[in-house]
């Protein structure tokens, strides 16, 4: 896929890996939504960073976990930039506790995010990918999810967020093959350990750290790489690809 002028849209972009994401798009020339849930100030430095770097962005505020925000960022995204060619559903949250002290509140407030995220989205884009016949969707799932359970370290306080996550991956490999007819192509990656606000309230960071086979945590631009790999060959479809350093 040339990405020249493609549009894309990359919830949670404002910080971290989703930053990372939007800015790998614009270099490749694409126009980027970043989206955010609260942090207005972080995704308007993402904009103007993006100007800088002579890219087009706009930074559109939106909590993918309700359904009318989304279709409002894709109504912006359609009156701003006329259309919708690339969708990362990236934002996400995470929390470890203790599955006997998970209350109903906890799991649902995780796949809410996690998951109606992702379907919120997708539901609210598809149709235009759809009338336009071609389209791509990359979703970020973990590695702590069901894709390398058997060579995961187990992690205790991780069943909503693993369950969240796994839950992506069955939705990446099913829809994957419901739109392939359509030329629109689902796929995910697979992040361990990376180096965002998500993981810097993890107990022992630097010894966990070690622990990864390549001896270090990720850095987003890292993840950022794997999600370009999969939009631009337009051959892989239904495929999650793991980024962990072996891990
Ligand atoms: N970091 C890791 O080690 C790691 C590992 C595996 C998978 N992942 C996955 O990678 C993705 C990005 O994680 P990250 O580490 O970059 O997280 P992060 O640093 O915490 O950033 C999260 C981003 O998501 C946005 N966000 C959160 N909830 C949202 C909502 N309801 N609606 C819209 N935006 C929302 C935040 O916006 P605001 O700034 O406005 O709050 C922020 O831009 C997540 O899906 C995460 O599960 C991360």
């Amino acid at each position: 896929m040339d990405l020249q002028d493609k549009v894309a849209i990359v919830t949670g972009s404002s910080r971290g890996i989703g930053r990372a994401i939007a800015f790998r798009l614009g270099e490749e020339g694409c126009r980027v939504v970043v989206n955010y849930r609260r942090n207005k100030d972080l995704a308007m430095e993402t904009v103007k960073a993006f100007e800088e770097a002579g890219g087009n962005a706009i930074a559109v505020k939106g909590d993918v976990s309700n359904y009318e925000d989304c279709r409002h960022i894709v109504d912006e995204t359609l009156s701003q930039f006329g259309g919708i060619d690339i969708l990362v559903n990236n934002a996400g949250i995470f929390f470890a506790k203790p599955f006997i002290e998970l209350d109903p509140q906890d799991w649902e407030h995780m796949f809410r995010v996690n998951v109606f995220g992702m379907f919120n989205m997708t539901r609210c884009a598809l149709p235009h990918m759809l009338e336009k016949g071609q389209g791509v969707i990359i979703n970020i799932s973990s590695i702590a999810s069901s894709i390398r359970n058997s060579r995961c370290i187990p992690h205790p306080g991780r069943v909503a967020y693993a369950a969240s996550k796994s839950a992506v991956n069955g939705f990446t490999l099913s829809l994957a093959s419901e739109l392939a007819k359509y030329n629109i192509r689902v796929n995910g990656v697979a992040p361990g350990l990376t180096d965002t606000d998500m993981v810097r309230s993890v107990p022992n960071l630097p010894e966990r750290a070690k622990k990864v086979p390549l001896g270090r945590i990720g850095r987003p631009e890292e993840i950022a790489e794997a999600v370009l790999f999969l939009i631009r060959n337009d051959y892989i479809t239904g495929e999650i690809i793991v980024v962990s350093g072996g891990d």
